[in-house]
């Protein structure tokens, strides 16, 4: 008889990663896949669903405006236990670090089902710093049954806390597998040009061929202050720096959006957008000098289309970035997210390559790995 695999996501980044993995699932002979989203996201994550053409079985629809930790914790808890009850699934699969995973993994345990967990192992070491998903992984992985971590130091960050090495596997990141797809879909000039039709509404295309730098941020533990003092830099940058463009498709979070707009809405060089599905976004990737942001998914993806990411945040789980050679932590520090991006610009046009290191990441097949894996447990 077929295995219940339950894959469950609630924000975007979580989708973007899963979806391969659900791809692979829907070929298994071995697998009944079963689709959960708990709604953590509402727009952000039916973008990626209609690109991924991802049909979910349930959605819990949990989003509340401006949702603090405990509305998402208390409300994904108690629909998840009746849900898993009707449901009975052999296995969870959830991936990464958001409220949605933790409590999916908590809610799991409780009915001790089994759980996978995608993207497992990566650790800053620093429990408010990102808040709170430093936290949420850790207890994931004390509640995960297989392990699936990307990429060798996350394996020993496992091991170090004394997980078996029987239950982990290295598989690279499946943001990557994602990527990879999606690049393939940017070689058709319709798909291209419906983008460029897109933008048109925004801003003249031409930008495109101009310097520009992509821009996104949305961490928790920065909102306030911090995240002012952070735009307040870039406001300076963008004054100062007036032959290059600031393009910054805002995160829909009320903490984000009220802040952006005020401090960068009326800059003629700085072009706010709303958030993109995931082929736009990726385009613009490929199309920018280099990268400003804190999202963990673009310090992963950004090194397929070779452009160097200024981390707007204090410490990342993400070293192998910086060890490569192509990230830079900049924190909220203005002199270093003004020196390093004067050294970028100044890299850039005299054509320096900052991706002389194989991608720590993986190569595309980290789904098809886990899968296998899944099977063959
Ligand atoms: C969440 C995750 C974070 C992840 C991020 C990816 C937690 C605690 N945080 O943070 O780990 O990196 O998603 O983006 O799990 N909103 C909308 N529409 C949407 C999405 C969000 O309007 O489609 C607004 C709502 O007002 C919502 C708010 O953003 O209440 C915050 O969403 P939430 O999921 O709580 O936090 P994120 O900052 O998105
Ligand atoms: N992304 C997107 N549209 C955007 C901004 C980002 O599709 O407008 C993608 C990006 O390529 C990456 C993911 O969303 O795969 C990152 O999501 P986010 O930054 O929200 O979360 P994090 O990775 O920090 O958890």
């Amino acid at each position: 008889m077929k295995k219940k695999i339950l894959v469950l996501f609630g924000t975007r980044p979580e989708a973007i990663k899963l979806a391969p993995v659900i791809s692979e699932l829907k070929k298994s002979k071995k697998f009944k896949s079963i689709i959960c989203s708990t709604g953590q996201h509402r727009e952000m994550l039916k973008q990626v669903l209609d690109i991924f053409k991802i049909k979910i079985d349930i959605d819990l629809d949990l989003m509340l405006p401006n949702q603090n930790l405990f509305d998402i914790s208390v409300n994904t808890l108690e629909k998840l236990k009746n849900y898993y009850l009707e449901i009975k699934p052999d296995v969870v699969v959830v991936q990464g670090d958001t409220t949605t995973a933790f409590i999916a993994s908590l809610a799991a345990f409780y009915l001790k089902i089994k759980v996978a967990h995608v993207e497992a192992g990566l650790r800053s070491y620093n429990k408010m710093s990102p808040f709170p998903e430093e936290v949420n992984r850790r207890f994931i992985s004390i509640i995960a049954d297989y392990h699936f971590v990307p990429t060798l130091p996350s394996m020993n960050n496992l091991i170090t806390e004394g997980f078996s090495k029987q239950q982990i596997w290295v598989t690279g990141n499946t943001v990557i597998d994602s990527l990879l797809s999606v690049k393939t879909l940017l070689t058709k000039k319709s798909i291209k040009e419906k983008i460029l039709n897109s933008f048109k509404t925004h801003f003249p295309i031409e930008i495109l061929s101009k310097k520009t730098v992509l821009i996104t941020m949305h961490r928790r533990e920065k909102f306030g202050a911090e995240f002012i003092k952070i735009l307040e830099v870039i406001r300076r940058i963008a004054t100062k720096y007036l032959d290059y463009y600031f393009i910054y498709p805002v995160h829909l979070n009320p903490n984000v959006q009220k802040p952006v707009t005020k401090i960068l809405g009326k800059l003629k060089n700085v072009i706010l957008l709303p958030p993109l599905d995931y082929l736009t976004f990726v385009f613009l990737m490929s199309k920018c000098s280099f990268i400003i942001s804190d999202s963990g998914g673009v310090q992963e993806e950004c090194y397929v289309f070779r452009k160097p990411i200024l981390v707007t945040r204090d410490v990342t789980e993400r070293n192998e970035a910086i060890k490569a050679g192509y990230a830079f932590l900049v924190g909220s520090d203005e002199k270093k997210i003004y020196s390093k991006f004067k050294m970028v610009d100044k890299k850039i046009s005299q054509n320096f390559d900052f991706f002389t290191k194989p991608n720590p990441f993986g190569d595309g097949r980290a789904a098809k790995k886990i899968v296998k894996i899944l099977e063959n447990i």
